[in-house]
């Protein structure tokens, strides 16, 4: 007999997507520019000069992706409001015709029983306020924050949980300390006045939406959280680990849930970018508290201690102040995107969170894996290795559950392939496979798996199709 996993009753089982990766009609019913359209115009930002132009054509074909959604059987679905549709300068006017999109699309999950969850912010800022500064600046709070007011307020009765900010972590240290992601901004200090504007943005709608959100809506912000593991047991190594996690997991839950910023990690960073831009009462602000948690989990940070010079074979961790590089074990197996394949990290994330921060409800808003995914002569899509791997995970979540861990939801990233950011169109994180050119969609194997499990409310330990 195989053995049965049985998650939680009313556990919601659905796909995660973003407004940039899927919707394209970039400049088409008053929508204004983001920072990412002017990322991929720029000539060697993203993989293969793509963009997200066209994408998955969703903004015209959502009555067919929800129709595939329904015939998966999935009964909730997270997806995001793209800020320029709404308010293409992102002050002053909004505009009727964006509200319009997503009221469409929102009711229509509702009438097929799939329970919407929505970000307000996966990345896309209007450009007009990245002119001003973008997140470095103090008035971009604000302005989410009339943004998330007017949003709820238009669509809220719709929307089971309204999420602020998908990972705050990517969006300004990626965007404005790597450069990585738009807006490209390689700075330090730009980074870290990012980070706390964006959780001041946070704390700033969820105060402003309190006032028009009603149950059974409920509001939470995602991170992407990664256990750091030490490349060694030297206590150098142990030492990277800790300045990583700061970095990486501890900079955004203090703030949220203890109302500080970790001392260690504020140290370090303190003589690069001082405190001026942290005001009295920001810190109560962004600690508002919130519903839930949502966490995006993909991997474990391995790292050593850099010893202030480069490391043969290894490439610096974050920014030069952190000292540390990444050593990824080579014994442990990598996706196609080349991430590290640990389920185990994510139960100790979960668990971590009960322990340090308290019996938060958790949603699990993203997890999944890019593979080589090809269309075989008959036309079908098999990917054995995503099931392998959503088992894995799916398994991981319940031993959180069992250990006390209150998670009530697992989005799968993603629905279907699409735009991933700078990597372009080169990795296929989808459960159904998408032809960019004829924009035909076809059902992985690990979608109809997958389907099956959210239908059983249960995993059956290697069942396969
Ligand atoms: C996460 C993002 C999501 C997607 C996945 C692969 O960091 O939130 O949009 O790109 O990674």
């Amino acid at each position: 007999m195989s053995e049965m996993l049985r998650f939680p009753d009313g556990f919601l089982w659905g796909t995660a997507t973003a407004s940039y990766q899927i919707e394209g009609a970039v400049d088409e019913d008053g929508r204004g520019p983001s920072i990412w359209d002017t990322f991929c115009h720029t000539p060697g930002k993203v993989f293969h000069g793509d963009t997200g132009d066209v994408a998955c054509d969703h903004y015209h074909r959502w009555e067919e992706d929800v129709a595939l959604m329904a015939q998966l059987g999935v009964n909730s679905y997270r997806m995001s409001v793209a800020w320029p549709r709404v308010q293409p300068e992102g002050s002053g006017e909004y505009n009727q015709s964006g509200i319009d999109f997503y009221r469409r699309l929102l009711d229509s999950l509702v009438e097929h029983g799939i329970a919407p969850v929505v970000t307000l912010y996966h990345w896309d800022l209007p450009q007009a306020l990245q002119d001003l500064g973008g997140w470095t600046s103090r008035d971009t709070s604000k302005r989410f924050a009339d943004y998330a007011y007017e949003v709820v307020s238009a669509l809220g009765e719709r929307v089971r949980l309204w999420i602020t900010l998908n990972e705050p972590w990517v969006s300004s240290h990626l965007g404005y300390g790597e450069g990585e992601h738009a807006p490209g901004t390689a700075d330090l200090s730009s980074a870290i006045r990012a980070s706390h504007h964006l959780l001041l943005g946070h704390g700033l709608a969820a105060k402003a939406v309190r006032s028009v959100m009603a149950p059974p809506s409920s509001l939470g912000i995602t991170l992407n959280l990664a256990p750091t593991r030490p490349a060694s047991n030297s206590d150098a190594d142990a030492e990277a680990a800790l300045r990583v996690d700061g970095y990486a997991n501890r900079w955004f839950l203090g703030p949220l849930f203890k109302g500080t910023y970790p001392k260690d990690l504020a140290d370090l960073f303190h003589p690069v970018t001082g405190d001026s831009h942290v005001h009295a009462g920001d810190l109560e602000t962004i600690a508002t508290p919130i519903d839930f948690l949502g966490v995006n989990y993909y991997f474990c940070h391995t790292v050593a201690d850099s010893h202030g010079a480069p490391q043969p074979g290894t490439a610096p961790f974050g920014p030069a102040v952190l000292r540390a590089v990444g050593r990824p074990d080579a014994a442990v197996p990598v996706t196609g995107r080349g991430w590290p394949v640990q389920p185990d990290g994510l139960t100790e994330i979960l668990v971590r969170l009960r322990h340090e921060y308290g019996p938060v409800p958790i949603y699990l808003t993203e997890n999944g894996a890019a593979f080589h995914d090809y269309v075989d002569p008959d036309g079908a899509v098999k990917d054995p290795e995503r099931v392998d791997y959503l088992e894995s995970h799916l398994k991981a979540a319940h031993a959180a559950i069992s250990a006390g861990v209150d998670l009530r939801g697992y989005f799968c990233w993603t629905f279907t392939d699409n735009f991933e950011w700078a990597a372009g169109y080169s990795q296929r994180f989808g459960l159904i496979w998408v032809d960019f050119k004829t924009q035909e969609r076809i059902l992985k194997t690990s979608a109809s798996w997958y389907a099956e499990v959210a239908r059983r409310n249960g995993l059956e330990i290697g069942r396969r199709l």
